[in-house]
């Protein structure tokens, strides 16, 4: 299903928004250019990812610094955070809840 989660504007270059998608907390930054949008709870101990930074590209988390991908929510391992597909339309922006990858707990491998 394709949900509207706010204007172009509203998701600024580098910095991180948490969305609230079908009960679900995610994550959204744009990187150079590119939106991305992944579960927002850490995979190592459930800090709110919105609240870190990118470095190199990658999400950091603001708790222990563990790296992600911004746009697959993948770390350095087989973990990952999961991610919904986003786009951008005529200035708004999209996610479809039926785009996903899954989340993949750091204990799960
Ligand atoms: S809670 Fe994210 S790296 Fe520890």
């Amino acid at each position: 299903m394709k949900i509207k989660i706010g204007m172009s504007s509203d998701f600024e270059e580098g910095k991180g928004k948490g969305v609230l998608i079908e009960q679900r907390t995610y994550a959204v930054f744009r990187v150079n250019g590119e939106l991305g949008c992944i579960g927002n709870y850490c995979v190592h101990a459930d800090a709110p990812l919105c609240e870190g930074f990118i470095k190199n590209g990658k999400v950091v988390c603001p708790h222990h610094k563990w790296e992600f991908d911004h746009k697959t929510g993948k770390g350095f391992g087989r973990e990952s955070q999961g991610s919904l597909a986003i786009f951008e339309e005529s200035g708004e922006v999209f996610v479809e809840t039926d785009k996903t990858t899954p989340r993949v707990e750091y204990g799960d491998f």
